[in-house]
Formats: C-alpha cells, sequence, structure tokens
C-alpha cells in the first residue's frame, strides 16, 4: 500500500490535500472524536454533561457569551500556540519536488496549514476559521481578523471580560465558524475559497491528480465524501490516512496509521526513487 500511494505521489501533477481534525492530532491538537474523545480534551464539558454539539452552537453567543467565548477563546489560544507537525512539510516538499499545482481543503478551523506556510489563496475552510470574527446578530456583512486576546477560567471554561465587540452594534461577536444549527454564519469568505477551489479542479483537469485525505472522520464526512467525489475524476487516486477508519474502496488506497507516521513511511519510498 505505502509503495502504490510513493507511486502515485511521484506522478502527480496536482496534489488535493483533504484534512479533518485528524491532521492536527500528532501536533498535540485533540480531535473530537465520539463523546469522550471530546470530554477528555475538555473535562468541564463532561462535568456538565455538554456534548460537542452543544457546546458549539451560535446561541451562546447571545444567552451566555462567556461560556460561549469559554469554549471558542480557549480554542484560540491553543492553535495560536501549535506548532505544526513535520507531516505539514513532508506534503509541501511532494508539491515542490514534482513543480506542482495545489489545494488544501479542510473542514479544521484551526489555520494550522497557513502556519505551515501555505498560500492563503489555495486553501479552502469549508467550515470557516477561527482567526476571523463577524458579528453574531449579522448587523453587517463584515468579517475580520481575529487579534483578539482571550482570558479562559479552565475550570469553569468561562471566559473573562472583556470580550470582543462588533466595533457597528456592540453586541459580543463570535468566530467566522458553522456551528451546529447556525442560521447566522457569513459564508463569503469560505464561498470565495470554494470559487478558486472549482477554478483550481477545472484547471487541472486531464491531468494526474492525487488527493491526500488525512484524519478525516466518519460522523461528519463532508471532507470524506469530497475526497470521493474527487476520486470519481479520471487520473485521480485518493490515498487515505486515518488511524482508525482507514477505509477506501480499491483503486484508491487506503493507510491505516496516524497522519505523520503514514507521511514518513511514504516519504522515505518517495525519496527514494528520487535519489
Ligand atoms: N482542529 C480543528 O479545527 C477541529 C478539531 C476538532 C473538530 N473540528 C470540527 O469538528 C468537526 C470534526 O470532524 P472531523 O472529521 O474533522 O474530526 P473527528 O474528530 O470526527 O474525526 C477525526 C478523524 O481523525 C482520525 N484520527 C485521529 N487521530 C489521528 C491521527 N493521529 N492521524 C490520522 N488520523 C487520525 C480518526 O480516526 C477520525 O476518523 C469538523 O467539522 C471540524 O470543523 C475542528
Ligand atoms: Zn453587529
Amino acid at each position: 500500500m505505502h509503495e502504490r500511494a510513493a507511486s502515485t505521489i511521484r506522478k502527480a501533477e496536482a496534489f488535493i490535500i483533504t484534512a479533518g481534525a485528524g491532521m492536527g492530532v500528532d501536533s498535540g491538537l485533540p480531535d473530537f472524536r465520539g463523546e469522550h474523545g471530546f470530554w477528555n480534551a475538555y473535562p468541564a464539558y463532561a462535568r456538565l454533561g455538554l456534548s460537542f454539539a452543544e457546546c458549539a452552537t451560535p446561541q451562546h453567543f447571545s444567552n451566555d457569551p462567556h461560556f460561549a467565548w469559554g469554549f471558542y477563546g480557549h480554542r484560540t489560544n491553543l492553535y495560536r500556540n501549535t506548532i505544526p507537525h513535520d507531516g505539514f512539510y513532508i506534503l509541501r516538499k511532494w508539491i515542490e519536488r514534482n513543480n506542482a499545482d495545489y489545494f488544501v481543503v479542510t473542514s479544521n478551523v484551526d489555520g494550522q496549514f497557513q502556519k505551515a506556510g501555505y498560500a492563503d489563496d489555495r486553501i479552502y475552510e469549508l467550515h470557516g476559521s477561527i482567526h476571523w470574527l463577524q458579528c453574531q446578530a449579522r448587523c453587517n456583512n463584515a468579517i475580520w481578523s481575529n487579534e483578539e486576546v482571550f482570558l479562559v477560567d479552565e475550570t469553569s471554561m468561562r471566559a473573562r471580560d472583556p470580550l470582543p465587540l462588533c466595533p457597528k452594534c456592540g453586541k459580543v461577536c463570535r468566530p467566522n465558524i458553522f456551528m451546529f444549527g447556525d442560521w447566522s454564519w457569513l459564508q463569503e469568505r469560505s464561498r470565495a475559497q470554494s470559487s478558486a477551489f472549482n477554478l483550481f479542479l477545472r484547471k487541472n483537469t486531464g491531468r494526474r491528480k492525487a488527493v491526500i485525505e488525512i484524519g478525516a472522520g466518519t460522523a461528519i464526512p463532508t471532507i470524506r465524501s469530497l475526497s470521493e467525489r474527487i476520486g470519481w475524476k479520471k487520473h485521480t487516486t485518493v490515498i487515505r490516512i486515518n488511524s482508525r477508519e482507514p477505509l477506501i474502496r480499491s483503486p484508491h488506497i487506503s493507510i491505516p496509521s496516524g497522519a505523520l507516521e503514514g507521511l514518513r513511511c511514504i516519504d522515505e519510498l518517495v525519496s527514494m526513487k528520487l535519489m
């Protein structure tokens, strides 16, 4: 399997990297796999008996903004302080070696690909980004960069004052992320990225494409379905790297391992042939 993956990568003229929360695990970030994954990462919510879906709803920003920013402020700090693991750089190395075109599609809101030096205009963040803000009441369509500082009490998971405000209406603002039961997410930023991605796909029609999917789960299968849909195109092979849910139908390739370990193993083979 690793040899077939290496051969696909050696020949690729365009790379599509599709990533879920599992991509960040080897950088020390939690995935939210199952209730227990979420509660292990956030014991305060286990004590309150609240699931990920119950914490990640826009209503908290109007009903209890200190609670809402407790969750998102903590995550903002965490993602700001995280150093992307070597796997991010192995992928970049392959793109550069092949002088290939590329695009990243991710449901992660953590900004780790930008941090690892991927070009901002080659990233499609399906669910938005924690590093951008918007008004909770949609009083206007502005989306602005999150430069706020967050102080969060880790026992109660509540944010301390001051909370970030919408400069127009003065209400507490929220991250520009698609949440559960969310009717107020401003999609313009993500939509523009989606258009750029579709343009990339059109430009690369007929080229040999490698879709490298990493750490995308089945609970919210958006990334997995997208990889599989792209995999129907001609000259396209999907390599699915996932420690717990690696299955994908042949001729696509399943790598049952963690992101970093899987990428390193494949890289050894890719580099060998190029020497
Ligand atoms: N970092 C983030 O931005 C972040 C983190 C958690 C959740 N979310 C949000 O929650 C939703 C979660 O969906 P999801 O499918 O991305 O995550 P998920 O937590 O449901 O699933 C994670 C997947 O990664 C796999 N995995 C775990 N550790 C791995 C590793 N070391 N290497 C490779 N694979 C590994 C698991 O088997 C699983 O299939 C998304 O919509 C996303 O917006 C975002
Ligand atoms: Zn406003």
